[in-house]
Protein backbone atom coordinates (compact mmCIF):
# COMPACT_ATOMS: atom_id res chain seq x y z
CA UNK A 1 0.00 0.00 0.00
CA UNK A 2 1.53 3.34 -1.02
CA UNK A 3 1.92 5.94 1.64
CA UNK A 4 -0.94 8.36 2.01
CA UNK A 5 -0.71 11.76 0.90
CA UNK A 6 -1.53 13.43 3.69
CA UNK A 7 0.33 13.40 7.14
CA UNK A 8 -2.60 13.67 8.89
CA UNK A 9 -3.50 10.57 10.57
CA UNK A 10 -7.39 11.00 10.45
CA UNK A 11 -7.21 10.99 6.25
CA UNK A 12 -6.14 7.37 6.90
CA UNK A 13 -9.06 5.32 5.41
CA UNK A 14 -10.20 2.09 7.72
CA UNK A 15 -8.94 -1.64 6.57
CA UNK A 16 -6.38 0.13 4.01
CA UNK A 17 -4.51 -3.12 3.02
CA UNK A 18 -7.66 -5.18 3.37
CA UNK A 19 -10.08 -3.50 1.24
CA UNK A 20 -6.93 -3.69 -1.34
CA UNK A 21 -6.84 -7.45 -1.01
CA UNK A 22 -10.53 -7.83 -1.76
CA UNK A 23 -10.94 -5.40 -4.62
CA UNK A 24 -7.56 -6.69 -6.62
CA UNK A 25 -7.15 -3.62 -8.74
CA UNK A 26 -5.53 -3.74 -12.21
CA UNK A 27 -3.85 -1.33 -14.33
CA UNK A 28 -6.69 -0.34 -17.04
CA UNK A 29 -10.13 -1.36 -14.45
CA UNK A 30 -12.82 1.51 -13.64
CA UNK A 31 -13.38 2.09 -9.77
CA UNK A 32 -16.90 3.18 -8.43
CA UNK A 33 -15.90 4.55 -4.87
CA UNK A 34 -19.69 5.32 -3.59
CA UNK A 35 -19.09 7.06 -0.57
CA UNK A 36 -15.44 8.75 -1.52
CA UNK A 37 -14.97 10.89 1.52
CA UNK A 38 -11.77 12.00 2.44
CA UNK A 39 -10.82 10.41 -0.92
CA UNK A 40 -7.89 7.56 1.26
CA UNK A 41 -9.45 4.48 -0.65
CA UNK A 42 -9.64 5.95 -3.94
CA UNK A 43 -6.26 7.50 -3.56
CA UNK A 44 -4.82 3.95 -3.05
CA UNK A 45 -6.76 2.33 -5.97
CA UNK A 46 -6.34 4.96 -8.10
CA UNK A 47 -2.81 3.79 -8.01
CA UNK A 48 -2.96 0.97 -8.99
CA UNK A 49 -5.40 1.15 -11.73
CA UNK A 50 -3.28 3.65 -13.92
CA UNK A 51 -2.20 4.16 -16.34
CA UNK A 52 -5.19 3.91 -18.14
CA UNK A 53 -8.05 3.43 -15.30
CA UNK A 54 -10.81 5.91 -14.39
CA UNK A 55 -12.14 6.52 -10.83
CA UNK A 56 -15.35 7.26 -10.14
CA UNK A 57 -16.34 9.36 -7.18
CA UNK A 58 -19.46 9.92 -5.20
CA UNK A 59 -20.38 11.37 -2.07
CA UNK A 60 -23.65 13.12 -0.79
CA UNK A 61 -21.08 15.89 1.01
CA UNK A 62 -20.09 18.02 -1.65
CA UNK A 63 -16.92 19.46 0.30
CA UNK A 64 -15.88 16.15 0.90
CA UNK A 65 -16.16 14.81 -2.62
CA UNK A 66 -14.18 17.85 -4.22
CA UNK A 67 -11.80 17.44 -1.55
CA UNK A 68 -11.32 13.40 -2.55
CA UNK A 69 -11.51 14.42 -6.24
CA UNK A 70 -8.15 16.83 -5.90
CA UNK A 71 -6.48 13.92 -4.17
CA UNK A 72 -6.81 11.54 -6.01
CA UNK A 73 -5.85 13.52 -9.41
CA UNK A 74 -3.00 14.49 -7.57
CA UNK A 75 -1.91 10.90 -6.75
CA UNK A 76 -2.50 9.78 -10.36
CA UNK A 77 -2.08 10.38 -14.11
CA UNK A 78 -5.81 9.06 -13.95
CA UNK A 79 -9.49 10.05 -15.22
CA UNK A 80 -11.44 11.23 -12.47
CA UNK A 81 -15.76 11.91 -12.59
CA UNK A 82 -16.92 13.01 -9.43
CA UNK A 83 -20.93 12.67 -9.18
CA UNK A 84 -22.42 14.59 -5.95
CA UNK A 85 -25.69 13.05 -4.60
CA UNK A 86 -26.77 9.87 -2.46
CA UNK A 87 -25.14 6.68 -3.73
CA UNK A 88 -29.00 5.07 -4.08
CA UNK A 89 -28.58 7.41 -7.35
CA UNK A 90 -24.88 5.92 -8.35
CA UNK A 91 -25.98 2.93 -10.48
CA UNK A 92 -28.66 4.61 -12.82
CA UNK A 93 -25.64 7.63 -13.07
CA UNK A 94 -23.46 4.76 -14.12
CA UNK A 95 -25.36 3.05 -16.60
CA UNK A 96 -26.73 7.23 -18.15
CA UNK A 97 -23.03 7.42 -18.94
CA UNK A 98 -22.56 3.96 -20.23
CA UNK A 99 -19.68 3.34 -17.52
CA UNK A 100 -19.49 -0.34 -16.33
CA UNK A 101 -17.20 -0.65 -13.00
CA UNK A 102 -14.69 -3.61 -12.35
CA UNK A 103 -14.18 -2.25 -8.60
CA UNK A 104 -17.05 -0.81 -5.96
CA UNK A 105 -16.66 0.10 -2.46
CA UNK A 106 -18.90 1.75 -0.34
CA UNK A 107 -17.50 2.49 3.18
CA UNK A 108 -21.00 3.58 4.65
CA UNK A 109 -21.01 6.41 7.89
CA UNK A 110 -19.85 9.46 8.44
CA UNK A 111 -15.91 10.72 7.68
CA UNK A 112 -13.74 12.28 10.44
CA UNK A 113 -13.90 15.47 9.55
CA UNK A 114 -17.84 15.72 9.53
CA UNK A 115 -18.18 14.40 12.77
CA UNK A 116 -15.35 16.89 14.17
CA UNK A 117 -17.03 19.61 12.76
CA UNK A 118 -19.60 21.11 15.76
CA UNK A 119 -21.44 22.77 12.80
CA UNK A 120 -22.50 19.70 11.47
CA UNK A 121 -24.02 18.73 14.69
CA UNK A 122 -22.58 14.60 14.19
CA UNK A 123 -21.18 14.79 17.47
CA UNK A 124 -22.74 15.29 21.17
CA UNK A 125 -19.07 15.85 22.24
CA UNK A 126 -19.04 19.17 20.53
CA UNK A 127 -21.99 21.98 21.04
CA UNK A 128 -23.30 22.83 17.36
CA UNK A 129 -26.56 23.07 15.79
CA UNK A 130 -28.78 19.62 15.94
CA UNK A 131 -28.29 19.30 11.69
CA UNK A 132 -26.56 15.67 11.26
CA UNK A 133 -26.85 16.03 7.44
CA UNK A 134 -24.48 14.68 5.02
CA UNK A 135 -25.60 16.75 2.29
CA UNK A 136 -26.41 19.84 4.17
CA UNK A 137 -27.92 21.11 0.98
CA UNK A 138 -31.01 18.46 1.16
CA UNK A 139 -33.04 17.11 3.16
CA UNK A 140 -34.67 17.93 6.36
CA UNK A 141 -31.89 18.73 9.60
CA UNK A 142 -32.73 16.65 12.80
CA UNK A 143 -33.82 19.54 14.87
CA UNK A 144 -36.53 19.74 12.25
CA UNK A 145 -37.24 16.31 12.34
CA UNK A 146 -37.36 16.44 16.20
CA UNK A 147 -39.75 19.35 16.21
CA UNK A 148 -42.23 16.99 14.39
CA UNK A 149 -42.22 13.76 15.12
CA UNK A 150 -44.64 12.24 17.37
CA UNK A 151 -44.12 10.69 20.35
CA UNK A 152 -44.46 6.89 19.40
CA UNK A 153 -42.87 7.10 16.03
CA UNK A 154 -39.56 8.44 18.03
CA UNK A 155 -39.65 6.24 20.58
CA UNK A 156 -39.51 3.41 17.37
CA UNK A 157 -37.01 5.42 15.83
CA UNK A 158 -34.68 5.42 18.39
CA UNK A 159 -35.44 1.60 19.31
CA UNK A 160 -34.80 0.48 15.58
CA UNK A 161 -31.78 2.77 14.58
CA UNK A 162 -30.17 2.87 18.39
CA UNK A 163 -31.01 0.04 19.79
CA UNK A 164 -31.72 1.69 22.58
CA UNK A 165 -33.49 -0.25 25.32
CA UNK A 166 -34.71 3.37 26.89
CA UNK A 167 -36.06 4.41 23.66
CA UNK A 168 -39.87 5.05 25.41
CA UNK A 169 -38.40 7.24 28.56
CA UNK A 170 -35.67 9.14 26.04
CA UNK A 171 -38.62 9.80 23.45
CA UNK A 172 -41.55 11.18 26.28
CA UNK A 173 -37.91 13.47 27.65
CA UNK A 174 -37.49 14.88 24.36
CA UNK A 175 -41.50 15.52 23.52
CA UNK A 176 -41.75 17.73 27.12
CA UNK A 177 -38.48 19.04 26.03
CA UNK A 178 -39.46 20.31 23.10
CA UNK A 179 -42.75 21.75 24.60
CA UNK A 180 -40.42 24.15 26.88
CA UNK A 181 -38.22 25.70 24.00
CA UNK A 182 -37.27 24.09 20.37
CA UNK A 183 -34.31 21.52 20.71
CA UNK A 184 -32.08 23.35 18.31
CA UNK A 185 -28.58 21.94 19.70
CA UNK A 186 -26.80 18.67 20.13
CA UNK A 187 -25.54 19.56 23.64
CA UNK A 188 -28.99 20.07 24.75
CA UNK A 189 -30.34 16.62 23.56
CA UNK A 190 -27.49 14.91 24.96
CA UNK A 191 -28.49 16.50 28.36
CA UNK A 192 -32.11 15.59 27.74
CA UNK A 193 -31.21 12.16 26.65
CA UNK A 194 -28.36 11.62 29.69
CA UNK A 195 -31.58 12.81 32.29
CA UNK A 196 -33.80 10.31 30.78
CA UNK A 197 -30.90 7.49 32.21
CA UNK A 198 -30.85 6.64 36.38
CA UNK A 199 -27.89 7.93 37.38
CA UNK A 200 -26.68 3.96 38.33
CA UNK A 201 -26.89 3.40 34.94
CA UNK A 202 -24.87 6.43 33.45
CA UNK A 203 -22.04 5.41 36.04
CA UNK A 204 -22.16 1.74 34.99
CA UNK A 205 -21.96 3.08 30.78
CA UNK A 206 -19.02 2.40 29.12
CA UNK A 207 -20.62 4.70 26.41
CA UNK A 208 -21.83 8.17 26.68
CA UNK A 209 -25.60 6.95 27.37
CA UNK A 210 -26.44 10.20 24.16
CA UNK A 211 -24.24 8.01 22.02
CA UNK A 212 -27.20 5.21 20.60
CA UNK A 213 -29.87 8.07 20.50
CA UNK A 214 -27.63 10.45 18.22
CA UNK A 215 -27.11 7.18 15.81
CA UNK A 216 -30.41 6.49 15.87
CA UNK A 217 -30.95 10.44 14.57
CA UNK A 218 -28.37 10.58 12.45
CA UNK A 219 -29.48 7.09 10.77
CA UNK A 220 -32.95 8.27 9.92
CA UNK A 221 -31.86 11.94 8.92
CA UNK A 222 -29.87 10.59 6.05
CA UNK A 223 -32.26 7.63 5.74
CA UNK A 224 -28.93 5.64 6.06
CA UNK A 225 -31.09 2.21 5.97
CA UNK A 226 -32.93 2.74 3.02
CA UNK A 227 -29.63 4.44 1.19
CA UNK A 228 -28.03 0.79 1.94
CA UNK A 229 -31.30 -1.21 0.72
CA UNK A 230 -31.95 0.74 -2.84
CA UNK A 231 -27.75 0.06 -3.04
CA UNK A 232 -28.05 -3.45 -2.47
CA UNK A 233 -30.39 -3.61 -4.80
CA UNK A 234 -28.98 -2.00 -7.65
CA UNK A 235 -25.72 -4.61 -7.06
CA UNK A 236 -28.32 -7.88 -7.24
CA UNK A 237 -29.76 -5.96 -10.60
CA UNK A 238 -26.10 -5.32 -11.64
CA UNK A 239 -24.85 -8.89 -11.57
CA UNK A 240 -27.77 -10.46 -12.56
CA UNK A 241 -27.63 -8.23 -16.46
CA UNK A 242 -23.94 -8.70 -16.04
CA UNK A 243 -24.27 -12.65 -15.37
CA UNK A 244 -27.49 -13.34 -17.65
CA UNK A 245 -28.10 -10.24 -19.65
CA UNK A 246 -30.62 -7.77 -19.32
CA UNK A 247 -32.94 -9.84 -20.54
CA UNK A 248 -34.71 -10.13 -24.17
CA UNK A 249 -37.72 -7.94 -23.59
CA UNK A 250 -36.05 -5.49 -20.98
CA UNK A 251 -34.89 -2.51 -23.79
CA UNK A 252 -32.17 -2.00 -21.46
CA UNK A 253 -28.61 -2.24 -23.78
CA UNK A 254 -25.36 -5.00 -23.02
CA UNK A 255 -24.13 -3.41 -20.03
CA UNK A 256 -24.92 -2.33 -16.81
CA UNK A 257 -23.06 -0.70 -14.16
CA UNK A 258 -21.42 -3.89 -13.02
CA UNK A 259 -19.20 -5.86 -15.51
CA UNK A 260 -18.59 -9.24 -14.87
CA UNK A 261 -15.97 -10.36 -12.67
CA UNK A 262 -16.37 -6.84 -11.15
CA UNK A 263 -15.17 -6.90 -7.54
CA UNK A 264 -18.09 -5.35 -4.90
CA UNK A 265 -16.66 -4.31 -1.33
CA UNK A 266 -18.84 -2.54 1.22
CA UNK A 267 -17.36 -1.33 4.71
CA UNK A 268 -20.01 -0.65 7.43
CA UNK A 269 -19.74 0.24 11.00
CA UNK A 270 -22.91 -1.05 12.89
CA UNK A 271 -25.14 -4.34 12.72
CA UNK A 272 -28.07 -2.67 11.55
CA UNK A 273 -25.78 -2.01 8.54
CA UNK A 274 -23.54 -5.76 8.39
CA UNK A 275 -26.66 -7.62 8.41
CA UNK A 276 -28.18 -6.10 5.06
CA UNK A 277 -25.05 -6.52 3.42
CA UNK A 278 -24.51 -10.29 4.46
CA UNK A 279 -27.58 -11.52 3.54
CA UNK A 280 -27.60 -9.39 0.22
CA UNK A 281 -24.33 -11.03 -0.32
CA UNK A 282 -25.57 -14.68 0.19
CA UNK A 283 -28.25 -14.15 -1.70
CA UNK A 284 -26.09 -13.25 -5.04
CA UNK A 285 -24.04 -16.48 -4.06
CA UNK A 286 -27.01 -18.37 -3.65
CA UNK A 287 -28.33 -17.21 -7.03
CA UNK A 288 -24.99 -18.33 -8.64
CA UNK A 289 -24.67 -13.99 -9.35
CA UNK A 290 -21.64 -13.87 -7.40
CA UNK A 291 -18.68 -15.50 -5.33
CA UNK A 292 -18.34 -14.36 -1.86
CA UNK A 293 -14.97 -13.37 -1.30
CA UNK A 294 -15.57 -13.10 2.56
CA UNK A 295 -17.01 -15.68 4.65
CA UNK A 296 -16.90 -13.72 7.47
CA UNK A 297 -16.45 -10.47 7.70
CA UNK A 298 -12.95 -8.76 7.90
CA UNK A 299 -11.87 -6.84 10.92
CA UNK A 300 -9.00 -4.42 11.74
CA UNK A 301 -5.56 -5.34 13.01
CA UNK A 302 -4.80 -4.58 16.27
CA UNK A 303 -1.67 -2.10 15.51
CA UNK A 304 -4.75 -0.02 12.98
CA UNK A 305 -7.39 0.21 16.16
CA UNK A 306 -4.69 1.48 18.15
CA UNK A 307 -3.81 4.43 16.39
CA UNK A 308 -8.02 4.87 15.33
CA UNK A 309 -10.58 3.93 17.78
CA UNK A 310 -13.31 3.65 14.74
CA UNK A 311 -11.73 1.36 12.92
CA UNK A 312 -12.58 -1.37 15.90
CA UNK A 313 -16.05 -1.60 14.60
CA UNK A 314 -15.66 -2.19 10.98
CA UNK A 315 -16.05 -4.90 8.65
CA UNK A 316 -15.35 -5.07 5.56
CA UNK A 317 -17.56 -7.63 2.90
CA UNK A 318 -17.01 -8.22 -0.86
CA UNK A 319 -17.93 -10.41 -3.79
CA UNK A 320 -16.91 -10.94 -7.30
CA UNK A 321 -19.51 -11.18 -9.54
CA UNK A 322 -19.37 -14.09 -11.84
CA UNK A 323 -18.60 -14.59 -15.45
CA UNK A 324 -21.08 -16.97 -15.67
CA UNK A 325 -23.97 -18.81 -14.19
CA UNK A 326 -22.43 -20.38 -10.91
C1 LIG B 1 -16.41 6.70 6.08
S1 LIG B 1 -16.46 8.05 4.95
C2 LIG B 1 -15.61 7.44 3.57
C3 LIG B 1 -14.13 7.55 3.69
C4 LIG B 1 -13.38 7.19 2.43
N1 LIG B 1 -13.50 5.79 2.11
C5 LIG B 1 -11.92 7.58 2.53
O1 LIG B 1 -11.06 6.75 2.25
O2 LIG B 1 -11.62 8.73 2.88
C6 LIG B 1 -18.10 8.05 4.42
C7 LIG B 1 -18.48 9.08 3.39
O3 LIG B 1 -19.67 8.62 2.80
C8 LIG B 1 -20.55 9.66 2.57
N2 LIG B 1 -21.89 9.08 2.57
C9 LIG B 1 -22.52 8.45 3.59
N3 LIG B 1 -23.73 8.02 3.20
C10 LIG B 1 -23.86 8.37 1.90
C11 LIG B 1 -24.87 8.18 0.92
N4 LIG B 1 -26.02 7.55 1.21
N5 LIG B 1 -24.67 8.66 -0.32
C12 LIG B 1 -23.50 9.29 -0.63
N6 LIG B 1 -22.51 9.50 0.24
C13 LIG B 1 -22.68 9.04 1.49
C14 LIG B 1 -20.28 10.63 3.69
O4 LIG B 1 -20.66 11.94 3.32
C15 LIG B 1 -18.78 10.47 3.91
O5 LIG B 1 -18.06 11.43 3.19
Amino acid sequence: MPPPSDANPAHVPVLPEQVLGVLSPQPGETYADATAGLGGHAEAVARLIAPGGRVILNDADGSNLERAAERVRAAADIEVIAIHGPFSRLPDALEEQGIGADLVLADLGFASNQVDDPDRGLSFKRDGPLDMRLDPTSGEPAADLLARIGEAELADLIWRFGEERLSRRIARKLVEARQIAPISTTSRVGEIVRSAYPAAMVRKSRIDPATRTFQALRIAVNDEMGQLEALLAAIERGAARAVQGPGPDSGLGESGWLKKGARVAMISFHSLEDRPVKQAFVRLAERGLAERLTRKPITAYESETRGNPRARSAKLRAVRIADHLL
